[in-house]
């Protein structure tokens, strides 16, 4: 189906980075909210609660300064797959919930990707919103250092724009909302399509549109139209085995290989 589609929209979570070496949130056992364990936090999900984050910034930061893209992290197969869906020319749109940046290492352009919960390329205040410097508030977070805003008295907390619960997600995923029109092929990789607004997009789809999950469970509304195909496996083996169903897999090889991380 791939081979015939002008336009694949790819939709991604956590488990596309898991070969990557960061967990992922919800897998029992190894996702991160089964290993939070040091930051005594309420409940797990609360890293990213904007009320716990202002009673105490550093369970966060410290992750953050974990997760900072192109520190120690680099992209796998299924980030250059969607990169090469892109240099076929056939790439709609990725829309991602990974805050890793591995997309953007992996040269996916910024053009073609909706990074729905945010990232690392921006920082700001939460109370006052003005932004600030990402390099400088990278560098402090590396420090081990909390941020306070100088916009006047503000003082507020910055953080890295990255979209925390009850928070509004960036314009750009609004952007784009002709994009389930357009799309004639959805992928989905590595997500458990639990987190709204981003999980509705596989349902904005119109259902005569084809919808491919690679994922190692069954999730959202996958199976319940006739256009599904449900690849239950690991990323790496779905995304291996597309690639070659497609004839792509020596040149996404090549391209994996090459591995040169753009930033
Ligand atoms: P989840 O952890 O909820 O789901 C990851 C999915 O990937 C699960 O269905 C796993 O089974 C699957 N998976 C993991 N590794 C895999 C592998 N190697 N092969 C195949 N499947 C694999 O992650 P997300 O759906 O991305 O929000 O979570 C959505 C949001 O919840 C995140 O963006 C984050 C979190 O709270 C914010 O940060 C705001
Ligand atoms: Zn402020």
């Amino acid at each position: 189906m791939a081979d015939t589609s002008k336009n694949v929209l790819v939709m991604a979570g956590a488990g596309l980075s898991t070969h990557s070496g960061i967990p992922d949130f919800r897998s029992p056992g190894t996702g991160l909210y089964d290993n939070l364990q040091q930051y005594n936090l309420p409940y797990p999900e609360a890293i990213f609660d904007l009320g716990f984050f202002v009673r105490d910034p550093r369970p966060f930061l410290s992750l953050a300064k974990e997760l900072y893209p192109g520190k120690k992290y680099r992209p796998n197969l299924g980030h250059y797959l969607a990169r090469l869906i892109n240099e076929k020319g056939k790439l709609l749109r990725m829309y991602t919930q990974n805050i890793d940046g591995l997309e953007r290492l992996a040269g996916l352009p910024p053009e073609k990707l909706v990074e729905a919960h945010g990232g690392f390329s921006s920082a700001s205040c939460i109370s006052c919103f003005k932004e600030h410097d990402p390099d400088e508030t990278r560098e402090a977070i590396f420090r081990g250092e909390v941020i306070r805003c100088t916009n006047g008295k503000c003082k507020g907390l910055v953080k890295p724009d990255i979209v925390f619960f009850g928070e509004a997600l960036p314009d750009r995923f609004f952007l784009y909302q002709d994009d389930v029109l357009w799309a004639d092929l959805l992928i989905v990789i590595g997500t458990s399509l639990e987190v709204y607004p981003f999980a509705a997009i596989a349902d904005e789809v119109p259902r005569d549109v084809p919808r491919l999950l690679l994922n190692r469970d069954v999730v959202g509304s996958f199976g319940m139209r006739k256009h599904d195909t449900i690849v239950t496996c690991d990323i790496i083996e779905g995304v291996t085995r597309l690639a070659k169903e497609l004839g792509w897999h020596e040149e996404l090889m090549e391209l994996y290989a090459k591995h040169e991380p753009c930033m």
